[in-house]
């Protein structure tokens, strides 16, 4: 039934980024990844300030105290700002002994007393974006060392490495990759590096590689998401395409979105099987970020076993090429993270997204980019591109947790600036559609739609 719309995607990814032989390849044979992982990262939170053991162990126990373990965030994973310098003699690298008095080991074993996992972060090149020491020329050391820690999952930044040249990177991650497989002890490895040309080639290099610059407000969750589109086919289990961390709407994280917009991102994210990194306020989350993040049935969609990456089947969004995205690192040695970049414009425009489940059902995330309220509908060219051969379908509201009935298109009544609705839709039977409506129209995110209520289907 996909066979159309995901051969058109198909053509137009050919033309802009080459061949896609290599994503047929297998992926790393480390047992890891078979779904989108699920954590915490400490980036968006903390920066490169206030990264300690005792903090760490804070967002430990508030994780498996919150519910965010409960629903599947394993991974507790500690980013740039642990390391400061190597044993001259040894060239161990060595943690803050400020911040980590005993260094990560009795970190991480705490971090597993609580259930979860431990994941810790260095950089390709020879320092890290923050300026603390790469992992350039010493892969083979710190693997062993990471493995010695109990470390279960590496992300590998690109900063002060050489950026220009796809052969250099692959190498580059090609040696840590053999480094962490030689210690014998599985490892997630996330890339880190900021092109869309990763991707062809991810899945022999790692788990997940990241794709474009930082997701820092909702202008770059915009333009990750339009570049991520273009990459779905090199998705699946084993490995992903990483879009960027989640943020949220908390206030004290360092980076944060509206509540609307944090939602709609964590539906695209489930949608396009992206890992669901948490970049926000553990320790103080608000209900509303707990809620999103614990709808254990949008994570369901995540983590559907067939692990396809959702496409875009209905666009009024300008066309984006490839060749015309810059990574918002591109300065190559810059030691600093470009925080205060700013956010591209998000133009007002409207997307439906559709990702096709194990169970033959679809999911649609039907969003309303920037501006005004708007309806947003997925009619019945919407439909059959998004794999739906049948005049109706049966249709079930993953963020309001209800049945909405059978209909021939699927209409979102949908808030200002970044409202979405995540609907999963099942061809209907020709006997129960004989009964149906013509239309669905649903209610959208409570706060950005106040006074506008459910339609009543007619
Ligand atoms: C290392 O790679 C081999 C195959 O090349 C695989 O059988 C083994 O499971 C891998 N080990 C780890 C820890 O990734
Ligand atoms: C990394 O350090 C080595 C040795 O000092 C140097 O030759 C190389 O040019 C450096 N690479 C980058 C990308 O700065
Ligand atoms: C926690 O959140 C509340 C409500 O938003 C806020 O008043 C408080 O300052 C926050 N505390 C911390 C430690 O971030
Ligand atoms: C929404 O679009 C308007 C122009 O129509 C623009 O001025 C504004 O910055 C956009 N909002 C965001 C968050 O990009
Ligand atoms: C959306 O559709 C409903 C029902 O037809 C209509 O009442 C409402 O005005 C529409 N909203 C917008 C923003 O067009």
């Amino acid at each position: 039934m996909l066979a159309h719309v995901f051969s058109a995607h198909h053509a137009a990814f050919l033309g802009l980024v080459g061949s896609l032989l290599l994503s047929c390849a297998l992926a790393l044979p480390n047992g890891l990844g078979v779904t989108p992982p699920m954590g915490y990262n400490t980036w968006n939170d903390f920066r490169c300030n206030d990264i300690s053991a005792s903090n760490v162990k804070k967002v430990a126990d508030a994780m498996a105290a919150n519910g965010l373990a409960r629903a599947g965030y394993r991974y507790l994973n500690i980013d740039d700002c642990w390391a400061v310098r190597r044993e001259p003699e040894t060239m161990r690298i060595v943690a803050d002994p400020a911040a980590f008095p005993e260094g990560i080991k009795p970190v991480a074993d705490y971090v597993h007393g609580k259930g979860l996992l431990f994941g810790i972060y260095t950089d390709r090149g020879n320092a890290t974006c923050a300026g603390r020491p790469g992992s350039r020329g010493f892969e083979g050391l710190d693997a062993a060392t990471y493995a010695s820690w109990g470390v279960d999952y590496l992300k590998e930044d690109s900063c002060w490495a050489d950026s220009g040249h796809q052969d250099v990177a692959f190498a580059d991650y090609a040696r840590m990759r053999d480094a962490l497989n030689a210690t014998g002890r599985p490892i997630y490895f996330s890339l880190c590096g900021w092109y869309p040309w990763y991707s062809s080639v991810g899945n022999t290099l790692g788990n997940s590689w990241r794709i474009w610059g930082d997701v820092n407000g909702w202008g770059s969750v915009y333009t990750a998401a339009q570049v991520n589109a273009k990459l779905f086919p090199n998705a699946g289990p084993g490995g992903w395409n990483d879009p960027d961390m989640l943020v949220g709407s908390s206030p004290h994280a360092a980076v944060y979105n509206s509540p609307e917009q944090s939602r709609t991102q964590f539906s695209l994210w489930a949608a396009m099987s992206a890992p669901l990194l948490i970049g926000s306020n553990v320790l103080n989350m608000s209900t509303w970020d707990l809620e999103t993040y614990t709808n254990a049935e949008m994570i369901a969609v995540n983590q559907d076993a067939l692990g396809k990456q959702a496409a875009i089947v209905h666009d009024t969004c300008p066309k984006l090429k490839l060749s015309s995205i810059k990574p918002r690192h591109s300065v190559d040695f810059n030691p600093k993270r470009p925080s205060d970049e700013l956010d591209a414009d998000v133009p007002e425009c409207e997307q439906v997204w559709a990702k096709p489940m194990s169970d033959g059902s679809v999911v649609l995330v039907l969003v309303n980019w920037n501006g005004s309220a708007r309806n947003v509908t997925c009619a019945s060219s919407c439909l059959r591109s998004a794999g739906i051969d049948a005049s109706h379908v049966l249709a079930y509201d993953l963020w309001e947790h209800r049945k909405l009935g059978v209909f021939s298109s699927v209409v979102a009544q949908l808030g200002a600036n970044g409202a979405s609705a995540s609907i999963r839709v099942k061809a209907a039977s020709s006997s129960s559609s004989s009964a149906s409506s013509s239309l669905a129209s649903l209610r959208q995110n409570r706060r950005a739609a106040a006074g506008m209520d459910t339609v009543s289907l007619s």
